[in-house]
């Protein structure tokens, strides 16, 4: 089987998470979303998760050297893995280049970059939906969901002209039923 290492990209609220879960059962890579590992540290009380829990809660980003200290420990704790599936990160040149040397020590480097498109307005609609039902505290204020998006646009979205430049970027949109998002995805990185 080939390896596959796959950037799963796209603004808050794009379905990264929703779409790991089938990629990850389909193609068996291992999943490592940044915010799901610091939520994670915030629920054990770790010096770094009480750290994160005030930036995460206004909507900005954590500082870079966090987020790619993390996900080097996952890779390095992985070394049998078919490949990566990466949501959420990066979401800054500095960890899209931090990346980039990590996997290319290993011999791994990123396949594709699959970008999921979806409009601000259904964006916000999607997460103050779920803020309203689940717990996460980013989610409950338009306020902070928009900061989120702004944060997008601003640090994040750049990265597509990155891996365009290396020849990786798959825009798929991201409107529709999950599983036609899904089929979407498997065709991107199975053609
Ligand atoms: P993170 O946890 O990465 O959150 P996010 O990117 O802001 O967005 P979400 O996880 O909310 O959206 P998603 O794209 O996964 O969509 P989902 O599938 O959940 O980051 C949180 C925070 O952590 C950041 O703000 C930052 O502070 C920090 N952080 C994390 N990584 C970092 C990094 N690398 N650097 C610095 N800071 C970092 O779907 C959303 C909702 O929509 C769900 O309710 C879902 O059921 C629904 N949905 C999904 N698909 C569809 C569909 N097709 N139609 C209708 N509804 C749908
Ligand atoms: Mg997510």
């Amino acid at each position: 089987m080939s390896k596959r290492n796959i950037v799963l990209f796209g603004p808050p609220g794009a379905g990264k998470g929703t779409q790991s879960a089938f990629l990850v059962k389909r193609y068996g890579l291992v999943h490592l979303s940044t915010g799901d590992l610091l939520r994670a540290e915030i629920q054990a009380e770790t010096p770094l998760g009480l750290q994160a829990q005030e930036v995460m809660s206004s909507g900005e980003l954590v500082p870079d050297e966090v987020v790619v200290g993390m996900i080097k420990n996952r890779i390095d704790a992985s070394p049998e893995a078919q490949g990566f599936i990466f949501d959420g990160f990066p979401r800054t040149l500095a960890q899209a280049e931090a990346l980039d040397n990590m996997l290319q020590k290993i011999g791994k480097p990123i396949s594709v970059m699959l970008s999921l498109e979806v409009e601000e307005q259904e964006l916000v609609k999607r997460l103050l939906n779920r803020g309203a039902t689940s717990g996460r505290t980013d989610d409950r204020s338009e306020e902070v969901v928009r900061k989120r998006i702004a944060e997008y646009r601003a640090k994040t979205e750049p990265l597509k002209s990155y891996y365009e430049g290396q020849g990786k970027l798959r825009k798929i949109d991201g409107v529709g039923t999950i599983e036609d998002i899904t089929r979407r995805l498997t065709k991107a990185i199975d053609g």
